[in-house]
Formats: C-alpha cells, structure tokens, sequence
C-alpha cells in the first residue's frame, strides 16, 4: 500500500464551489434520514414534470421491485433541450471537436432542439413508436446524442452498442432487445484510422430478419454497399424532415434505454433504465461532483457506447442546460497532447476521463503536456476503474497544475449515475480513494456471511438504500436481475465489487469479486471470452483471467487447451487473437494465450481460477489451498511453461 497524502481541496477552490463541508453534511443527513423528501424536493428543483407523483419510491429489494416517481410524466427531451430556450437557445449545447485537429463546430441549444425534432420525425416516419427499440451503432459525432434524444422524445428506448463491438456483439444485442430500426453511420474515424460501422450493421443484420430500416449517417462519405430496401439516407430525409416534433408524454417509470454490459456468466445484460429517476439522478450528480456552474465548460471523454457517456456527455449537462464537448477522437492522435490542446482550444473547465488513458499519457513525459497551457482547468475527474496514487499525482500535478481537485467517481451502469465520489468543495482528498457516498447513497461493507461490518474493514460493497438513477430491471430477464443483485445478501443491492473503508470512512474500491475484468476501463466478462475461445474449431477448452497491467489496469490472460494433435505454434496464438476480436471486438484481444495441456480442476470439475489467476501473476509462490485439485501436475506444468 502507497502512502496516503491528504490534499485538502484548495481554499480558492472551496469559496466558490457549490457545496462545502458543512453543506454535505447536512444534505447527506437529510438525504439518508428522509429520503423521499429529499429527493421530492430535488425532483422538483432538477426536472420539469408534465405531472406530479404520487409516491416518490416504491422499493423492495426482496422482489427486486424498484419505483420512483410512479405517476409522474415528463419527457426526457424535454428537460435536456425546450425548457433551456427561453433563456438559452444562442448558448452553445455542444461543442463538436472531430478527430483531426482544426475541424470542430459549436451546435446551440436552439440548434439542438431543430436537430432532435427532424431526427425524431423521421424515426417516426420509419414507423417508430413509443415502447419500440431502437438500436445505435455510431461513431463519436454528434447525431449520436441528436439519435438518443430524438428516441427519448417519441418514447422509443434506446439501445447504444459502442461502435469498437463486432458485427457478432451487435447481432446479439440487436436480438436480445429486438430492435427494428438501427441507426449507424458508413465509417467512423478514430486517431485517422476508419471504422467500418456500416458494413459491420450490414453483417450483423444478415442475422436479425425483423431489422426492416438502417438509418445511415454519411460521415465520411465513403462507398459502402447499398440495400434500398432497407437502408435509407439519414442526410436525404434530413432536408423535408420539420423541425418540429412534440414531445411524447412519458410516465416516470417507462423504459428509457437499454444498455448491455458484460456478468460473470452468459451473454451480456441488458441494463434497463428508466425515465424519471433516471434523469434527475444523472442531472443532480452532474451538478454536485462536477461543481458545474453556469459558464463552465464541460468534457467527459467517454464514449456515448458506455454508461459514462449517456449520463454524463449527454443526459445530465443538456439536464442541466450545460456546454458538453463531444470528442470523436483519441489522447495521442496526431500527438501526445491532443486532449490539452483541445481543453486550451475551448477552454474547457471541467475535465473527466478514465485512469487508462491518464496512465498511457504519463508513460509518454510530461512534455507534451508542458507544451500546452490549460489554465481553463478547475476540476479534474476519472471514473471505470481504480486510479493508482502515482497516476493520481500526476494529473494532480502535472496536469491540473496543483490547482484543481480529483474527483474519483466510481459507479457503474447498473447505478445509472455516481455512487461514491468526492465532492471537490466538501472532502480533503486522498489519492486513489473513491472517498465518500454521493446524497442518498448508503453503501455497506458485509462479511461473507452478510454481517455489516463497521469502522475500519473491508469486504462486499453494498447499497442498503435505493437510489432514483438505479437499474430497474435487465431486459427480459427480471429474474436474472434478482439473482444477480440481490440474491447473494437478501435487502441489499451487491455491486459485485469489493472494498475498505479506512478510519475516516473513505471508501477504497479494490475490485471485482466476480469473474468481470475490467481492461483499460471497459467491462467484459471472463465467460463471454472463453466461450469466443471455445467456438475456434481447434479449442478444446478455454480459461480466461485477468492479471495487473501498468496502463489497462488489467490484462486478459487465456489458457487454452487445444484439440488432440493440434500444434502450438505461435501463428496459431495469432490467430486465436484475432478470432476473439472478430468475435466480441478488439477490447476483448487476450494480451497473452498460455497453451494448457490441462486446466487445474477440482475433483467436481470446477476450473480453480483463483490458482490461474496466481500464476498469470506471476505469484507461484503463493498458490494457495491446492488440495482439492483433482490433478496437482497440471499446476506444476502451468507453472513452469509461464
Ligand atoms: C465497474 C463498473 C462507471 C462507469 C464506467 C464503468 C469499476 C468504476 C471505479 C472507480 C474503482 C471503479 C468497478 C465497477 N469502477 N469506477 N472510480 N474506482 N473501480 O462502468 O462498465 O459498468 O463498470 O467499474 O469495478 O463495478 P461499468
């Protein structure tokens, strides 16, 4: 364990933010003592309903039964773009910034709004209705967001696929919800290099016989194959398309998107979120952990394809009237500064992006930093994964100048918003600490026997309180939701994350406790890349695992065992790596294939992970319990050919 240095939140920075000590206190009191008042009067203040509730939550995490706002109406779209124009319709909405330098445009609020209303009139026109899905495949531009809303708007759910998931991945997914209409765009661009999203949809389809429209956005305009059946001009229908397009009345709790993210076991989970909750969560944690105050400028570098970028690019800045950045490119694309370059370019304030991609710029000197000013900068954030305290010191230092706090957001996209987070005017600050509950949150540490444990201790994180912006339900599954959340401690909802809790209550996150890596940020589940593994003709058996990589975190690391009379050759390594990337996409590349001859197994049969996981550590010494092993050799011969 590195040393804790406290860094008390600067005082300059103290007197003006939103929310200081004292100020935490008493909301976070507020919002745990009475939660329903608390968050009736934040539902009041952060969102614009068409009607009230009837009741404010509704929640039993037995049933896995949770409600908030029931009785409600109001339309997302709505709140994130119409109610701003009085006031706002010349203020900028989004800023585009492209993926070569030099070609960025700014789209007001007013501009938004027209841009929303065609995109949604021509849903419409493709027969979407509310309740439909709709799913997007897209690059980082703009009609990303403009597709989002416009589906919030006509009340049809919306069902992102990050555009680096394979043709396969998004098959899958486009089944699993049933969708009918895909929106995609003919190429994206990242750091120069063309994604080919059009011709993926065109494989992926192949495979959905209900997808009967593929509504394509030309970006790059270059030649893709062409079915006028199905596939239609985004840009041709654009031009008739009205500009306006009266919002759906939606209730609270009606579906707002579907977003798929990796489990320990079978195929992704379709996280259900919801509308009003939803909304006014991702809104009301914007504001607080960000410290957005009118005037800021605000850039989240996710993708729109994560959690992070629905709730904190889109949803909750335009929820709260804010300027958000939209980046289509990458950190070292066409230098190693490219992302202090564009905070000086806008002159961005507010800066949130994932440890990765701190860790990948530290390893490259402080330079291409030094090269830049960023004296914009107030407030720095990461979120996806644990930051190391030497990551966290250099953007402390050599990014923020020493002058702008971290806040260290961890959630997940099951907790549609941040759970656990610094708030920068009320916490001191302690690198690598996700630090203190957000309002409402009332995180627990449980034994493996469920017993809360207090003061100083660590074990399974759980929420012993709901919260508006949590996931309703995975879709189509209720009881997969039940017994993947609230099955293993009955009343609490389990993260499936462990952490500590140190002797002034700060929160340490220190992982996953279930077979879910986590790689430079991004989720996938050790069964979903075994299973890629198992379908090569010459797999006989696959073991999949993590093991600690200096800039993704975690590597993966497969042990296959190959069909009788295959060779082990290196092409053969190769090729297996490719097979995983054209069968998930390339996130999911094993970073290192160790040929098994065997898997250690206990005498039932079950893979003993735990020892897999040692020796792609490299911790041979320490194996542990290894006397249920139904065959010690295999271990010794693992061991030895590391
Ligand atoms: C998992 C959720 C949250 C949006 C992006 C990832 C890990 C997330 C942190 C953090 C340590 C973190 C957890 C969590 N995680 N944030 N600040 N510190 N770990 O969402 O793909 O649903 O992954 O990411 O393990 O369970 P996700």
């Amino acid at each position: 364990m590195s040393q804790v240095h406290l860094h008390p939140t600067k005082d300059n920075f103290v007197e003006k933010s939103l929310v200081d000590n004292p100020k935490y206190q008493a909301m976070y009191q507020a919002s745990i003592t009475d939660p329903d008042r608390f968050w009736a009067e934040q539902a009041e203040k952060f969102i614009s309903w068409y009607k009230p509730w009837d009741t404010v939550s509704e929640v039993d995490y037995h049933q896995a039964s949770i409600k908030w706002f029931e009785g409600a109406e109001l339309n997302v779209s709505y709140n994130c773009i119409d109610r701003h124009l009085p006031e706002k319709a010349n203020q900028t909405a989004i800023i585009f910034e492209g993926d070569e330098p030099g070609n960025s445009r700014h789209i007001t609020y007013q501009e938004l709004h027209d841009e929303v209303c065609r995109f949604a009139n021509i849903l419409k026109q493709r027969g979407v209705k509310k309740g439909d899905r709709v799913c997007i495949y897209m690059p980082m531009i703009p009609e990303v967001g403009y597709a989002m809303l416009a589906c919030a708007r006509i009340g049809a759910v919306h069902s992102v696929v990050f555009g680096g998931f394979s043709p396969e991945s998004l098959k899958t997914r486009i089944l699993d919800s049933d969708c009918k209409v895909v929106i995609t765009a003919d190429e994206g661009v990242r750091g120069g290099k063309k994604i080919p999203l059009k011709k993926n949809t065109d494989e992926a389809i192949a495979g959905c016989p209900n997808v009967h429209t593929v509504l394509v956005i030309k970006h790059t305009n270059n030649a893709t194959d062409w079915n006028s059946d199905i596939d239609v001009d985004y840009k041709q229908l654009h031009q008739s398309a009205s500009t306006e397009c009266a919002p759906e009345i939606m209730q609270a709790e009606d579906p707002l998107f579907i977003l798929y993210t990796s489990g320990s076991t079978g195929q992704p989970k379709g996280v259900l979120h919801t509308s009003g909750g939803y909304i006014l969560y991702a809104a009301i944690t914007h504001k607080y952990v960000f410290d957005y105050q009118e005037g800021d400028i605000y850039w989240c570098t996710a993708d729109a394809g994560w959690i992070t970028g629905h709730s904190y690019i889109f949803y909750g800045p335009l929820a709260n009237g804010a300027t958000t950045l939209v980046f289509e490119g990458v950190p070292n694309y066409p230098s190693a500064s490219r992302f202090w370059e564009v905070v000086d370019e806008h002159k961005v304030s507010i800066f949130y992006t994932a440890p990765t991609a701190i860790r990948a710029l530290m390893a490259l000197g402080n330079e291409p930093v030094d090269l830049t000013s960023r004296k914009s900068l107030r407030l720095l954030g990461t979120v996806g994964e644990p930051i190391n305290p030497e990551a966290w010191e250099w953007y402390y230092k050599v990014v923020g100048g020493e002058n702008c706090p971290i806040v260290d957001t961890w959630w997940q996209t099951e907790t549609g918003g941040i759970l656990i987070t610094p708030l920068p005017g009320a916490h001191a600050l302690k690198p690598g600490s996700a630090s203190k509950p957000f309002f409402g949150v009332k995180p627990m540490l449980l034994d493996n026997d469920g017993h809360p444990l207090e003061g100083e201790a660590a074990g399974s994180l759980v929420m012993a309180q709901s919260w508006p912006g949590q996931m309703r339900t995975v879709y189509g599954d209720h009881k997969r939701f039940f017994d993947t959340y609230f099955s293993q401690f009955p009343g609490y909802y389990f993260t499936g994350d462990g952490a500590r809790r140190d002797a002034d209550g700060y929160i340490w996150i220190t992982g996953r406790m279930d077979d879910v890596l986590n790689v430079s940020g991004h989720r996938l589940g050790t069964a979903e890349i075994e299973s890629a593994l198992v379908l090569h003709p010459k797999v006989a058996e696959a073991a999949v695992v993590g093991f600690p990589h200096e800039i993704k975190g975690e590597g993966i690391y497969a042990y296959v065992t190959l069909m009788i009379g295959v060779e082990q050759t290196d092409s053969l390594k190769q090729e297996l790596t490719q097979f995983v990337a054209k069968e998930i996409g390339p996130i999911a590349k094993p970073e290192v294939i160790q040929w098994a001859p065997g898997l250690p197994k206990t005498r039932s049969g079950k893979i003993m992970r735990r020892i897999l996981r040692k020796i792609a550590a490299n911790e041979f010494d320490n194996l542990g319990d290894t006397s249920t092993l139904a065959d010690p050799s295999v271990v010794e011969h693992l061991t030895k050919n590391r």
